[in-house]
């Protein structure tokens, strides 16, 4: 034991206990708590190991388990007493642990470092927090599938640089959203198989000279391999930056719905309504319904991209191996988990709560010469015109239903004849938004026959469900 005040864990070679700053900024059992189940699941399997390989007694080795077992139940009871004093959780549950089962807690550490453990700790907590989010991300998928199905047909307009371009279908665009989640579960996936090796057995940083078998931790834990290089496994936080970056992607398209349902909600839009179950009033404005949820979700991925910045800044200057500045990486990773788990799950609510106008999504839809293109590919196939000249002579028509005030499809036979005497009484045929997206029947297009089919292939891909 060292000296009075110093550490009852590493205290050996020391006379006094830290000062009290230090004790403060060196601590992080305040946050890692969080892995107390990793840390326990992994000192479970690095016992078992250490048993099978006549490290450790079996009866060291039932009592540690025993001891460990008798940890988690404090913890998960709330009688756990966690001390900065003993700095982290690995600590901490050493200490208790010994405190219950006596010395033969102090064998547990045999073959293991901290610095194996917390590279393990980590690794499971992500792993752990990916298969949560994944079928959370289907889930959101499922919602944007059923209410594409829903309005397959219902027409809104379509937008590029947030002006009425061509008229959609609302389906479409929601479709759209289960493209973007899908990539971001295969982002998530990837990073969930490239992470999943095992540190345990690197030890402080160059493996032990105990007969250790890091196979067997591996496979107890679930792990596809053990990792090939002790320096690389305590030193990487590769797989944390990496799910950052997914969980950034993913905050980003969340953040980009998000934005879309506070616009379609606006006075001036009108497109959807959000019940009273995802808005909140305003304390002076009596009529207000705030889109809070979906503002929330836009604005927390500032702290998930934020998180990224932070681990890669203090990742990029460490010589190998490990160094304390990596303890840095639990709160961003945790603070960006808990923000996308948030966002996602809101959002999942407020696509299954909004109900949309159709009437006015399809007003809004037919205003604004938004069939001109429609016109001009009329005149490419019944007319023969180039596009470009197409093009040119459908411009010289909305110039003239605009200069009186009137859709296209008011203009007389005679009118349109004096910009281009080939056009016949069919061209009306083009001119309504239901036509128009009808027509748009090419792979991946709008036509509500197409988002039909498209809602059934999604949750074949994505829900492996028919229905
Ligand atoms: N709390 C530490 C962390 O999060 C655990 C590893 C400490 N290792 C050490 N050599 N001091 O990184």
């Amino acid at each position: 034991m060292g000296g009075r005040g110093s550490n009852t864990i590493w205290g050996g070679r020391y006379k006094l206990g830290p000062a009290e700053i230090m004790e403060r900024i060196n601590a992080s059992i305040g946050f890692d708590r969080r892995l107390y189940a990793q840390d326990i699941a992994g000192s479970l399997a690095h016992c078992d190991m250490l048993v099978a390989q006549g490290i450790l007694s079996t009866k060291d080795g039932r009592a540690i388990k025993r001891g460990l077992a008798k940890v988690r139940e404090e913890i998960e009871a709330g009688r756990f007493k966690f001390s900065t004093k003993l700095e982290d959780i690995h600590l901490n549950v050493e200490s208790r642990l010994t405190e219950l089962i006596g010395a033969a807690g102090g064998r547990l550490h045999t073959a293991r470092s901290r610095n194996d453990q917390v590279a393990l700790d980590v690794r499971l907590w992500v792993r752990d927090t990916i298969d949560r989010l994944e079928p959370m991300l289907a889930d959101l998928q499922a919602a944007l599938i059923d209410r594409a199905e829903e309005h397959a047909a219902t027409i809104m307009p379509g937008f590029t640089h947030l002006q009425t371009a061509q008229p959609i279908t609302f389906g479409h665009h929601l479709l759209a959203y289960v493209e973007m989640f899908g990539r971001d579960r295969g982002r998530l996936a990837d990073c969930r198989a490239r992470l999943n090796e095992s540190p345990l057995g690197a030890a402080a940083l160059a493996g032990s000279p105990h007969p250790i078998d890091p196979r067997k931790t591996a496979r107890a834990l679930g792990f596809a391999r053990p990792m090939a290089n002790s320096l690389d496994a305590v030193s990487d936080r590769d797989y944390v930056v990496e799910f950052i970056a997914a969980a950034s992607l993913t905050a980003v398209h969340l953040s980009r719905l998000s934005e879309e349902i506070v616009i379609w909600c606006s006075a001036p839009f009108r497109f959807i309504a959000l019940s009273d179950a995802f808005t909140t009033g305003s304390s002076i404005m009596p009529q207000k319904r705030n889109p809070d949820a979906a503002e929330l979700a836009r604005g927390k991925v500032g702290r998930i991209v934020g998180a990224f910045v932070a681990l890669c800044t203090m990742l990029k200057g460490l010589p190998l191996t490990y160094g304390k500045d990596m303890q840095e990486d639990k709160e961003p990773l945790f603070d960006a988990a808990d923000s996308l788990e948030l966002g996602v799950a809101a959002m999942a609510g407020m696509v299954r709560d909004l109900e949309a106008n159709a009437e006015r999504m399809r007003a809004v839809a037919a205003a604004d010469y938004s069939v001109a293109t429609d016109l001009a590919d009329w005149l490419v196939r019944k007319v023969g015109l180039p596009f470009r000249e197409a093009h040119h002579v459908t411009g010289r028509l909305v110039g003239l239903a605009a200069d009186k005030g009137v859709d296209l499809d008011k203009l007389s036979l005679a009118e349109m004849r004096a910009v281009e005497p080939r056009i016949d009484r069919s061209v009306y045929r083009v001119l309504t938004v239901e036509a128009s997206v009808n027509a748009r029947r090419s792979l991946g297009g709008t036509a509500p026959a197409n988002v039909a089919r498209a809602v059934q292939e999604a949750r074949r891909r994505y829900l492996g469900r028919s229905r």
